[in-house]
């Protein structure tokens, strides 16, 4: 099982749609892929047409007492993925798991999906917009973290502050991390883009951006409209094969 956390501290830079799509595109290639929805927003959840507040999220398997087994929660979809859905009952488990004194607060979800190590290849958890204890939970799951950057102005003080992020928690855990990938997405392919793309190169260590960026394209707006995947909704359209490259840049890593 290989568990990729998407994760960048800003909000509308593609994490949900990454995780969904790539996800999608990994089914594609014969894997078994679990996504999990760590955000309140319930975006993946919607976006893979899963939600449903009456049955158990991801909340009651962090917060739980006893802490719900994954696998109860986990929900097949019809496309192909299977999720382990959030519902609004995650708003506020940030606090709840910190006032929780009893149970470990940084390892729940990886005490949650160990089990499940010889039933996924691939399990992608699609992060909040935070550094909260939430995110901390997915990042000690990791073996790849994937963040996904919109080309503008900020991009390259959100992302460090991710690698900073990493690198703490290597010094008080025993991360399974291997690498951390930066992944450009709405790629307009102006030239001011490509200057950022360069600055953000050239601060990194060769190798940990993907050589493959995601074009920007309206199929992915009117994707997440029809909560349906983009690579069901437009399967030929540039950002799906944009996706379907990642997945094979993924596979061979
Ligand atoms: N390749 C793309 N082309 C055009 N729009 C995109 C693309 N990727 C993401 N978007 C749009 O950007 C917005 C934010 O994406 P989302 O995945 O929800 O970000 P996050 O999860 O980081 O908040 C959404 O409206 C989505 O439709
Ligand atoms: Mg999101």
């Amino acid at each position: 099982m290989h568990v990729i956390a998407v994760s960048n501290l800003k909000g509308g830079v593609g994490k949900t749609v990454t995780s969904v799509n790539l996800a999608l595109a990994l089914y594609e290639r014969g894997k078994r892929v679990l996504v999990v929805d760590l955000d309140s927003q319930c975006n993946a959840t919607q976006y893979l047409d899963s939600y449903d507040s009456s049955k158990p999220g991801v909340a009651e398997v962090l917060l739980g007492k006893p802490p719900l087994p994954a696998e109860k929660a986990i929900r097949t979809t019809s496309f192909g993925v299977d999720i382990l859905p959030a519902t609004f009952a995650l708003i506020g488990a940030t606090s709840a798991i910190q006032q929780d004194t009893l149970r470990s607060r940084d390892l729940r979800l990886w005490h949650s999906l160990t089990p499940l190590a010889d039933v996924y290849d691939y399990v992608l958890l699609d992060c909040p917009a935070d550094l909260d204890v939430i995110t901390i939970n997915a990042l000690l799951c990791a073996h790849t973290v994937l963040v996904p950057i919109k080309v503008d102005r900020f991009a390259l003080e959100a992302m460090t502050r991710v690698f900073e992020a990493v690198e703490s928690l290597k010094q008080s855990f025993d991360t399974h991390i291997i690498s951390v990938r930066v992944l450009f997405t709405v790629d307009e392919r102006v030239s001011a883009n490509q200057q950022v793309k360069e600055m953000v190169e050239s601060a990194l260590p060769h190798g940990r951006c993907f050589s493959t960026t995601i074009r920007k394209s309206v199929k992915v707006v009117e994707s997440t409209l029809q909560n349906s995947p983009l690579l069901i909704y437009a399967p030929r359209c540039v950002a799906s094969d944009d996706y379907r490259s990642i997945a094979e840049e993924l596979m061979q890593a």
